[in-house]
């Protein structure tokens, strides 16, 4: 097994080999025993100075991120756009090349913009990380979904995965799709004619529109928000239809005569696309996706740093 990864910097899943992957995870296992010790804390990005970069909104990734770089004792600068000069005009390259200016190793980066990514690790003399761009990738959420689906299930080859709901403006579908195929798994999508984008079916994936049908077929189910803030136009009648079409209830799991995992990216819209009981019941692996993320992130944050170090 190679010990490095292959690429510089993360910006998606699309050039990231199958091998690199592999890799994330065991070293993921590693830190997910480390960070379930009484001591949390390792030394391992010690003198590493890492920014987090969030042009856009984020929960899960921000806080995931900076608890990973602190178990991992790097230094830790944090910037948000709404409290930023971003407002008063100042372009992308600018923003990043004064806090470079800083001696700054590492960006995680959160963007509006498709290729935002990596139109920055080609212009700046840093390691970056794409922690969402637009509706284009989100690596570290589709790693720690084929990380959790490896965990559940012991190996990813061969499972069936459905991924249902607004693929049209998800970064987490495509890069899902990316990772979860280069490690062997099927992958069906579910949801609206409208919210599937015309590309998506170029990427090797079945879709059906009868949700009952995908859940027959599938061993786990990943639910996607809605996502009204990218929604300029109306996608489908109402709300009420949607969930009647597309949302897990129990009563539809009931209908199936074994158990389905369930998975949710966060955050979830609640009586949406995912009933409350089925969020919170014990086939239900969003948590256990949040704790694998942290872990993740301090795999992607670790190798990335041993390539800074050379
Ligand atoms: N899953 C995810 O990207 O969530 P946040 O938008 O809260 O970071």
């Amino acid at each position: 097994m190679n010990h490095n990864l292959s690429v510089d910097h993360l910006t998606g899943i699309k050039n990231l080999p199958e091998t690199d992957i592999q890799l994330i995870f065991e070293t993921a296992d590693n830190f997910k025993e480390i960070i379930n010790r009484p001591i949390k804390k390792v030394p391992s990005l010690r003198d590493i100075t890492i920014a987090n970069l969030f042009f856009e909104n984020s929960t899960r990734t921000k806080l995931s991120f900076e608890l990973a770089e602190k178990r991992l004792s790097a230094d830790v600068v944090n910037f948000s756009a709404s409290s930023s000069s971003v407002s008063k005009g100042e372009s992308l390259t600018d923003t990043v090349n004064n806090i470079l200016a800083m001696k700054i190793d590492m960006v995680v980066m959160r963007h509006p913009g498709p290729g935002a990514a990596v139109f920055l690790s080609k212009r700046v003399n840093s390691k970056i990380i794409n922690a969402g761009d637009g509706a284009h990738e989100h690596p570290t959420q589709a790693l720690l979904d084929t990380y959790s689906i490896r965990e559940k299930f012991g190996d990813v080859a061969g499972k069936k995965i459905a991924i249902v709901g607004d693929i049209l403006h998800s970064r987490v579908a495509v890069s899902d799709i990316l990772c979860l195929q280069k490690c062997g798994a099927q992958v069906k999508l579910c949801g609206p004619k409208t919210l599937m984008p015309k590309f998506i079916t170029s990427m090797g994936v079945e879709v059906e529109t009868d949700f009952q049908k995908v859940l027959e077929w599938c061993d786990a189910v990943n639910m996607l928000r809605v996502q009204h803030e990218r929604q300029d136009i109306n996608y489908f009648p109402s709300l009420r239809e949607y969930t009647m079409q597309y949302g897990l209830t129990k009563e539809r799991l009931n209908k199936i005569d074994r158990p389905i995992v369930v998975m949710h990216p966060g955050p979830i819209n609640r009586g949406v696309e995912l009933a409350s009981d089925v969020a919170d019941s014990e086939n239900a692996i969003i948590l256990n996706q949040v704790e694998n993320g942290v872990a993740v992130r301090m795999a992607v944050l670790y190798l990335l740093a041993q390539k800074t170090a050379r």
